[in-house]
């Protein structure tokens, strides 16, 4: 494949004009969006506000009707080995009849390809990845018989073996247990401490503060991106959430609050 000129390559991920639609339903419109390299980034907005949709767009698993994405400066199909991805949980068939340890063995075909049998030295990197995640004794497991926590952690160590630079996680810590969302929180705060860029839709507007140092606003639109400060505001906390916000301001979220 002939390289493209880099468009934007300061940005882990630039999105450009990219408006996307189900039938004559709009899910995201004129999204313009840059997160930088390194940081640990919240997508935040109401249900059905696009989160979902934006990440799928941005893997090119979504055809936008209009824009285009970059990924480290490249196109999708160039840049997209570059990105991990942990779907939606609710998404994925976990009746799948499959071990723990072949599941994040997954991970690693695109390296290893498809075609070629998994070796020693890539059981011992999925065992490690396990290890990452406290999920090492349940490498023989049914990947069906775990918990919803344990499921999504192995999910995430399939990610973590793929080595990438961007995370793409869509609610990870959606009914999880607290050890889970410790677990997994450390992991994504070392792997952004090392320079990769997290991107995490999340569904909890009590935590923000605590985990991320940048936020994405998205209600269709863009309501607002850049370091949480500037964008967990009353304001727009009510452009993104409008009459569901009377549930945020009943006691949950105090945005001048700098430490709920
Ligand atoms: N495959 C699909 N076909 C039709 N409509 C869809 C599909 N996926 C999502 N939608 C709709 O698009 C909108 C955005 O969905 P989604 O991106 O899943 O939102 P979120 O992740 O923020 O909850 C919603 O109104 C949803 O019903
Ligand atoms: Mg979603």
């Amino acid at each position: 494949m002939q390289d493209q000129p880099l468009h934007e390559p300061q940005f882990a991920l630039h999105v450009e004009d990219l408006t996307v639609t189900y039938g004559a339903q709009p899910a995201l419109w004129d999204i313009d969006l840059d997160i930088p390299p390194g940081v640990m980034a919240a997508v935040v907005g109401p249900n059905g506000s696009g989160k979902s949709t934006l990440l799928k767009s941005v893997l090119g698993l979504i055809r936008p009707v209009a824009g285009h994405v970059r990924i480290f400066g490249r196109p999708i199909a160039q840049g997209r080995g570059r990105v991990g991805y942990v779907p939606q949980r609710s998404a994925v068939d976990w009746d799948f009849p499959t071990t723990v340890l072949d599941v994040v063995t997954m991970g690693l075909y695109a390296r290893i390809g498809w075609l070629r049998r998994p070796g020693r030295a890539h059981r011992d990197q999925a065992m490690a990845a396990l290890a990452e995640l406290g999920m090492q004794d349940f490498a023989d497991r049914q990947i069906s018989q775990l918990s919803g926590g344990q499921q999504q952690r192995v999910f995430i160590a399939r990610a973590l073996v793929q080595q990438a630079d961007l995370y793409l996680l869509d609610e990870p810590l959606a009914a999880v247990d607290a050890t889970t969302e410790r677990i997994i929180m450390d992991l994504l705060k070392r792997l952004r401490d090392q320079g990769r860029t997290i991107v995490v839709v999340h569904h909890d507007l009590t935590t923000v503060r605590r985990y991320f140092d940048w936020m994405v606003m998205l209600n269709v639109r863009i309501i607002g991106q850049g370091p949480v400060a500037q964008v967990f505001t009353a304001e727009n906390l009510r452009a993104a959430y409008g009459g569901q916000l009377a549930l945020i301001e009943g006691g949950a979220v105090d945005p001048a609050d700098p430490h709920p």
